[in-house]
């Protein structure tokens, strides 16, 4: 049985400070979504300690998870510059976001490389969340589904089919990033059946769409069959902006999928 899952992606933003901020505001404005969703915080490196120490101070008993935006896949050595996912696992980092649409384009990652992160994250016990989606280019050319089905079957190719049920997979069209413009619901939620049917395991995946969701269509982008929450880029910067998401995705869920 799948759940609502939502996944803020704060990108290269927050300093520690902000981070703090953000957390004991974000804490008792998302207390109504706990046993109704996963929730899940994707900060930059620097800002997974105060964020852990936070949630804590603020909840022993919080149900907010942890999350990075990225790793390597070896566990220590000569690597300058990276973070393996043992050193994240270490800070109680329960998520990981790989292959997300600008480490590919800015920094050359590949689908060889994403397959590599999601093998080296689940053997450290940490949940992939795999960002797969098709360019402008495309999708203009009607490679939607080719694009994501490649994406999807090359980032997961070493894993189990129980594996596969237990990562996370988030559908963004690159257009549809930082955009404004996002997918409408019924596409979206068409391209993710697609993606479910292309190996075994992922029918039983939480798989959730990225891509401009805001506030104002986070409901019907929910209420889709397919579509599990969002990984939410722009709208969750501000975290009454973000509580406000997830309660119109919540609503949606419970439009359609009481
Ligand atoms: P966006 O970003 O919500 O600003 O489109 C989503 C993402 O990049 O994951």
């Amino acid at each position: 049985m799948r759940e609502p899952f939502f996944a803020a992606n704060w990108k290269m933003n927050k300093t520690p400070a902000q981070t703090r901020e953000y957390a004991r505001a974000f804490v008792p404005l998302a207390d109504k979504f706990r046993e109704r969703a996963a929730v899940v915080l994707c900060a930059p490196f620097i800002d997974l300690v105060p964020l852990h120490e936070e949630l804590l101070l603020a909840d022993s008993d919080t149900y907010i998870d942890i999350g990075a935006q990225d790793v390597f896949w070896e566990t220590e050595g000569a690597f300058t510059g990276e973070i393996s996912p043992v050193m994240l696992a270490g800070e109680n980092v329960q998520y990981c976001i790989v292959g997300h649409s600008e480490r590919r384009r800015l920094f050359g990652e590949t689908d060889e490389m994403v397959a590599k992160k999601v093998f080296a994250l689940i053997a450290a016990d940490i949940v992939p969340i795999v960002c797969i989606g098709e360019t402008l280019e495309e999708n203009r050319m009607g490679k939607t589904r080719e694009r994501v089905i490649a994406q999807i079957q090359a980032s997961c190719t070493q894993l189990t089919e129980e594996q596969r049920g237990n990562i996370v997979i988030a559908y963004e069209p690159v257009w549809a990033i930082g955009t404004g413009m996002s997918d409408t619901p019924e596409n979206a939620n068409e391209t993710i059946a697609c993606i479910r049917d292309a190996a075994p395991g992922l029918s039983d995946t939480t798989i959730i769409y990225g891509g401009s969701m805001n506030p104002s269509n986070a409901r019907a982008l929910c209420a889709q069959p397919n579509i599990d929450g969002g990984l939410v880029g722009s709208s969750c910067v501000d975290p009454v902006n973000f509580a406000a998401l997830i309660e119109h995705g919540l609503q949606g869920w419970d439009d359609a999928k009481p």
